[in-house]
């Protein structure tokens, strides 16, 4: 049975002990409701550090004022049963006036990373995913921290607070993992009705389109993000954004461009009333299957 302890000074005592013993400490940070996709991050870790923690707290500011924060879902138990069996060595589950305790105001300001695909539709969303996560980094002192690539603008950034701030935590990406259909794995899928659930698979459906295209020697932006753009036009309730961007800078490719060897094309839509996100890179990332 893993342990769960909730207070930051609790936590970062048993992460300075693991460090004292010698071993080095890997971070997973959640907001719960825990997959498949989360238990790869913690075996990643594990592969990485002899003692893994997991995070599970369902972060208020990055959450906007009309979005699902209330409704997050939440299972604790189950998470710490899950972790138990990945094997993780200690779970992190706090509430909210231990993460933001009266009086705090500090804030970790996010640049031109969060400028593009998801920044403008989340004002505020990824500088709420740095102060977040740099405080985890603190209170653990993690030698390396695992983030699903599926957020890949997040993990972009993450990267790049912890370079920008020389935080001596090293951010590893983990590939999307995918059901068999080729969904990607994400909490809000339990928001999907059945036929929303299949209407979902149009955004690999057409991220798959476009790789194939790609792969087959299509460089130009706008017949990619149009590929793209057809399957998920046809079943989304709105479209936040259809693009390709550079992979490391997030700079959209304009429609007239031509993208290079390595290209971000990623999705932001609405099913129902659910947002999903998927992306794949071009020239790395095989086409989601089916
Ligand atoms: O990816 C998530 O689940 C969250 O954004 C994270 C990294 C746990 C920060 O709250």
């Amino acid at each position: 049975m893993t342990q769960a302890v909730s207070s930051p000074e609790e936590f970062r005592g048993a992460c300075d002990a693991a460090r004292a013993r010698g071993h080095r400490v890997g971070l997973v940070p959640t907001m719960g409701a825990l997959h498949e996709g989360h238990l790869a991050l913690v075996r990643a870790a594990k592969e990485r550090a002899a003692f893994v923690v997991v995070s599970i707290f369902v972060n208020p500011t990055q959450f906007g004022p009309n979005e699902d924060f209330a409704k997050y879902p939440r299972d604790l138990a189950g998470d710490v049963e899950k972790l138990g069996l990945a094997r993780a060595d200690l779970v992190f589950a706090p509430d909210r006036k231990a993460m933001y305790p009266d009086g705090e105001e500090t804030r970790v300001h996010v640049g031109a990373l969060a400028a593009s695909l998801c920044g403008p539709f989340r004002p505020g969303h990824f500088e709420g995913v740095a102060t977040v996560v740099t405080k985890l980094f603190a209170l653990t002192g993690a030698s390396v921290a695992v983030f699903g690539k599926k957020d890949y603008q997040q993990l972009a950034i993450l990267r790049r607070v912890a370079r920008d701030l020389f935080l001596p935590v090293e951010v590893v990406g983990h590939p999307i993992v995918r059901e068999a259909d080729g969904l990607a794995m994400s909490s809000r899928n339990a928001y999907l009705t059945a036929e929303e659930r299949k209407k979902a698979l149009a955004l690999s459906r057409g991220l798959a389109s476009a790789t194939r295209a790609f792969d087959a020697g299509e460089r130009r932006a706008a017949v990619l993000r149009g590929l793209a753009r057809t399957e998920v036009d046809a079943i989304s309730t709105s479209v936040d954004y259809v693009d390709v961007t550079t992979p490391d800078g997030l700079v959209p490719f304009a429609d007239d461009a031509v993208v290079g060897d390595r290209a971000l094309l990623a999705i932001a839509c609405r099913v129902g009333t659910t947002r999903l996100i998927d992306n794949v890179i071009l020239g790395e990332d095989p086409a989601p299957s089916p």
